[in-house]
């Protein structure tokens, strides 16, 4: 029998590595996602240095569920004039002159999106700053997600401040 022991040891050796790398992978996506994008936009550029509102981009987060993302055109009411020899806005402006949507790709993303209602509305409406959700992106080069946005995160923050954290308030 001896000999067969080594096959369940070395199984758990290799098992425990397995989820390890799981653990960490899926840590990865949820907490520090970064993705590359398009073009090269930093917020740190134009919030920090700038001095653009949140919401003169992402008109919607007071009105609707969702922030919304900035058209082209919006960029494009500076940047017809403001560092148009950069390659980064010679790019920008090559999808103005083809009237091509930027594809941003999404950071931000509720994992179990059935059920779960969210809505940026309710909150900002509520006066909670952008950053108690997203950080700092005044700092930020890349946006990166710092919230897990998992349930326990929503709820935790609901007893904190009093909002209702019955089942139905966000699973309908
Ligand atoms: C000049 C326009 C502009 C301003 C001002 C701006 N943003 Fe953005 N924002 C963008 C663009 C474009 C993207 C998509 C590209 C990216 O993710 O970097 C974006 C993406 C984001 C995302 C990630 C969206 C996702 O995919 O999950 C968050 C969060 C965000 N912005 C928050 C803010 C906050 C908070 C402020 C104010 C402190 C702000 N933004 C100001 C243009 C802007
Ligand atoms: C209110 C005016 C304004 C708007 C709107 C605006 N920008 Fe800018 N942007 C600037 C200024 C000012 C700079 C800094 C230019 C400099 O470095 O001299 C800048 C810098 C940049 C740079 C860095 C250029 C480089 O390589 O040095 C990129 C890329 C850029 N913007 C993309 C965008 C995109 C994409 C949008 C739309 C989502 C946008 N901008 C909207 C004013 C604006
Ligand atoms: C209470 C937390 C919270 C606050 C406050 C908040 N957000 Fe969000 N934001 C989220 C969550 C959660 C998502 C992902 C939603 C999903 O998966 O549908 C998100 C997604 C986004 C996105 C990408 C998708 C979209 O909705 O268009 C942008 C852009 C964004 N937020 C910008 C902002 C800005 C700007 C503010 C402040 C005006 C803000 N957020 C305030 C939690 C928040
Ligand atoms: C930083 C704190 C904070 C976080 C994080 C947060 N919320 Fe909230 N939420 C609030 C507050 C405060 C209110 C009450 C707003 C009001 O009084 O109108 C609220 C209200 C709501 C409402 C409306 C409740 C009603 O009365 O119908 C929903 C739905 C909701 N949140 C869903 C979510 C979900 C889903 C998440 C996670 C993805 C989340 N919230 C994360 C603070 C937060
Ligand atoms: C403040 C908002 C909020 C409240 C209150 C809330 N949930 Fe959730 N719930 C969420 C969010 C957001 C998710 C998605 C989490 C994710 O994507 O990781 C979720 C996911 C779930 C899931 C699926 C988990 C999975 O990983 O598949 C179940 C089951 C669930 N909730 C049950 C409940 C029950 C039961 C209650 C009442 C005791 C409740 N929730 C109250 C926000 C909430």
């Amino acid at each position: 029998m001896k000999k067969y022991l080594g096959i369940p040891v070395g199984l758990a050796f290799f098992g425990f590595f397995v989820l390890a790398y799981l653990a960490l992978a899926s840590d990865w996506h949820r907490h520090k996602r970064a993705p590359d994008q398009p073009i090269d936009f930093s917020h740190k550029i134009h919030v920090g240095m700038v001095g653009l509102e949140c919401l003169f981009c992402h008109e919607t987060a007071d009105k609707s569920t969702f922030a919304g993302i900035p058209t082209v055109e919006k960029c494009m009411s500076c940047h017809k004039n403001v560092a148009t020899n950069r390659p980064e806005i010679q790019k920008l402006a090559a999808y103005w002159n083809a009237q091509t949507p930027m594809e941003w790709n999404r950071v931000h993303r509720i994992r179990v999106r059935n059920h779960v209602y969210f809505s940026h509305k309710r909150h900002v409406k509520a006066n909670i700053d952008c950053a108690a959700c997203h950080g700092e992106v005044e700092y930020m080069d890349k946006i990166r997600q710092i919230s897990s946005l998992e349930m326990g995160w929503c709820v935790q923050c609901h007893r904190q401040k009093e909002a209702p954290t019955d089942c139905l308030t966000c699973h309908r």
